[in-house]
């Protein structure tokens, strides 16, 4: 397979990463047939030149093809299920996988995928659609060294850099361990938010102090909008995909014996979040359910605050 940039690509999944990754595909004049489930999210993309094709087979004639779904279930699905990818004769070179799952379910897929000569990448990545819209997504692969050097440049498009972390499922257990420090930071961020307010510090000013200090990240600095102004409404990821990955992450800490008092409770922490009926909306709204238990009635502050992304 050549490296130059004329590859045939294939997406499945065009949810709010999906859309704003195989943006930047596009943005860079790759040839690209998309498929989602909900038709109408893919609809979009046609004017920016991707080729919408009817049912999942039609991209298996692609050189590689991407997935951005929900859980393993789901990837298993749709590259195997009924009128799945791979439910005809036709056979991508590589399939290039980006959700967020499990490192067991990522090796089932491989050897599902290797038994029908398919090359298989996992490429899980660091940022939400915002992030990729801004250009710094962090994406990380791992899988046959070859097969990572024939998509870097693809995987390049996608943001601000890729690295291979080595073969098999590797990057699935980056993944994880950075989803589990995620939940951990959005959790303690609410606490700590949440103290300061009581205390009588506003939260846009507390928030941009951590943001300024050696603590503060581009992920306190692109949520504190969302906190301080209570904008939850934007959704850039759910509790229950959040609550997915911390279960990834207790998942993985039980199989290498690994204690991690801190994420166990991050995952009761957000378990009742989305047992209390948060669905569509941002993670984020932890705070509200904070500031509850504190005793504490939130209003948005109605303050411009800088995102640090746009
Ligand atoms: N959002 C973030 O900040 C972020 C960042 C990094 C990684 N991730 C991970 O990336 C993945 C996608 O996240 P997202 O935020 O883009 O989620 P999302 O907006 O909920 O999109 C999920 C996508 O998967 C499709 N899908 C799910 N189950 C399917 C099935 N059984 N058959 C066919 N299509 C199916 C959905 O199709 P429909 O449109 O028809 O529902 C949609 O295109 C997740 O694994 C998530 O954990 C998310």
């Amino acid at each position: 397979m050549s490296t130059n940039n004329k590859l045939k690509l294939g997406w499945i999944g065009l949810g709010r990463m999906g859309e704003a990754m195989t943006r930047r595909l596009l943005q860079n004049d790759c040839d690209l047939s998309v498929w989602n489930r909900t038709r109408s999210k893919a609809e979009p993309l046609v004017g920016l030149g991707a080729k919408l094709v009817d049912g999942k087979p039609d991209v298996a004639r692609c050189d590689i093809v991407f997935t951005m779904v929900s859980t393993t279930d789901d990837l298993k699905e749709v590259l195997f299920g009924a009128g799945g990818l791979l439910s005809t004769a036709a056979r991508p070179k590589m399939v290039i996988d980006s959700s967020s799952i499990s490192q067991e379910g990522s090796a089932e897929v491989r050897a599902e995928l290797e038994k029908r000569g398919v090359d298989y990448l996992c490429a899980p990545v660091s940022g939400n659609a915002k992030v990729v819209k801004a250009g710094k997504l962090l994406v990380v692969a791992s899988g046959p060294k070859a097969a990572y050097q024939a998509a870097q440049p693809y995987l390049a498009m996608l943001g601000r850099s890729e690295m291979w972390v080595g073969e098999g499922e590797l990057a699935r257990i980056w993944k994880i361990a950075h989803n589990t420090m995620f939940g951990v930071i959005i959790q303690n961020l609410c606490e700590i938010t949440v103290l300061a307010e009581k205390a009588g510090i506003p939260r846009h000013v507390f928030l941009e102090s951590i943001n300024n200090s050696v603590l503060g990240s581009m992920y306190t600095k692109y949520k504190t909008p969302t906190l301080v102004n209570l904008g939850f409404d934007h959704v850039t990821f759910t509790p229950k995909l959040l609550l997915k990955d911390m279960d990834l992450g207790m998942g993985a800490a039980k199989t290498y014996g690994v204690p991690m008092p801190a994420a166990a409770a991050t995952r009761e922490s957000i378990a009742g979040l989305v047992g209390r009926g948060y669905d569509d909306i941002d993670f984020s709204v932890l705070l509200l359910e904070t500031a509850k238990s504190a005793g504490l009635t939130l209003t948005p502050e109605n303050v411009e605050v800088s995102d640090g992304l746009s």
